[in-house]
């Protein structure tokens, strides 16, 4: 897949925001795998997984006796991925160069992770019928995906801050996904032959010394540039942009983009 197929983008600069991403992120995936009984021993999958941030963390919990299958589209986000698990000695990861939306998953798993991934897929349905194939009947997925992209909301609102928004959610729409796929999900689990466990909402309100501040502000500051590239404004503007969140007054407020928590688990065979 080339750099222009993926509307975010595979660059080293993206590797990094995504690093930054799964740090402010990271205890929330901990405790979303902690309820979903994720340990040691398993067969996880992590699906989308990009340069592999939670599947090193997933690694560590399934320990020795585990292992986790990375499956990404991007051959430079598995580079990257498989570059610092070798650095980190976890040879529990396999690493599987693979589109989910156009191949069934080959292994067999207890469980499958699945975040920020479905809001760019064309057809989400095809991704969660390929990760219930793969999970073993009572097996587990969790995902984190957006339901309402539209409630990042600065306070006071900020019109640079209300425009990239607007531009974000178009880009994904016209490159082929939904950022608030998460809406769909619940009626593509039950299509897929599994069954709502859990939700929750992820959400909050920051302001600019908190440390989830920094996830949708460095969002800003590379992708700007990206939709200037992919032509959606002038690099005047996606100057602009780029700055916005960096340099605000300390009571400004931030909502963040709503995240939901969905955990599903695959049906057992009814027994004869
Ligand atoms: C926003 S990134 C999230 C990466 C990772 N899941 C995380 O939480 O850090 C979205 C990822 O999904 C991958 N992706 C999107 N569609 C895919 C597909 N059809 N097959 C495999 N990977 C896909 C992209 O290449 C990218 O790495």
């Amino acid at each position: 897949m080339s750099d222009k197929d993926y509307v975010l983008g595979t660059n080293d600069a993206e590797v990094d925001r995504l690093g930054l991403q799964h740090r402010v992120w990271r205890e929330k995936a901990l405790a979303a795998w902690r309820r979903a009984g994720i340990g040691p021993g398993m067969t996880v999958l992590d699906v989308g997984a990009g340069p592999g941030f939670a599947a090193a963390d997933l690694a560590e919990i399934v320990g020795p006796e585990g292992r986790v299958v990375a499956l990404e589209r991007s051959g430079r986000f598995l580079a990257a991925l498989r570059d610092r698990a070798g650095r980190l000695g976890l040879d529990n990861i396999v690493v599987r160069e693979q589109d989910v939306c156009a191949l069934p998953i080959q292994e067999p798993a207890d469980a499958a992770w699945c975040r920020w991934v479905l809001s760019f897929a064309a057809d989400p349905a095809r991704v969660v019928a390929h990760i219930a194939g793969a999970l073993r009947p009572g097996g587990v997925a969790v995902f984190h995906e957006y339901a309402d992209y539209g409630s990042w909301r600065m306070m006071p609102p900020d019109p640079l801050v209300d425009r990239f928004r607007e531009l974000v959610m178009r880009s994904w729409r016209e490159s082929g996904g939904e950022p608030d796929i998460a809406l769909r999900l619940p009626r593509l689990l039950a299509a897929a032959g599994l069954d709502l466990v859990a939700t929750r909402p992820l959400i909050d309100i920051v302001g600019p010394a908190d440390v989830t501040w920094r996830w949708p502000a460095a969002f800003m500051a590379s992708n700007a540039a990206r939709l200037a590239e992919l032509g959606y404004l002038g690099a005047e503007e996606a100057g602009a942009m780029a700055g916005a969140l960096e340099a605000v007054s300390p009571d400004t407020l931030m909502i963040t983009p709503l995240v939901a928590e969905i955990v599903a688990r695959k049906r057992e065979e009814p027994s004869r």
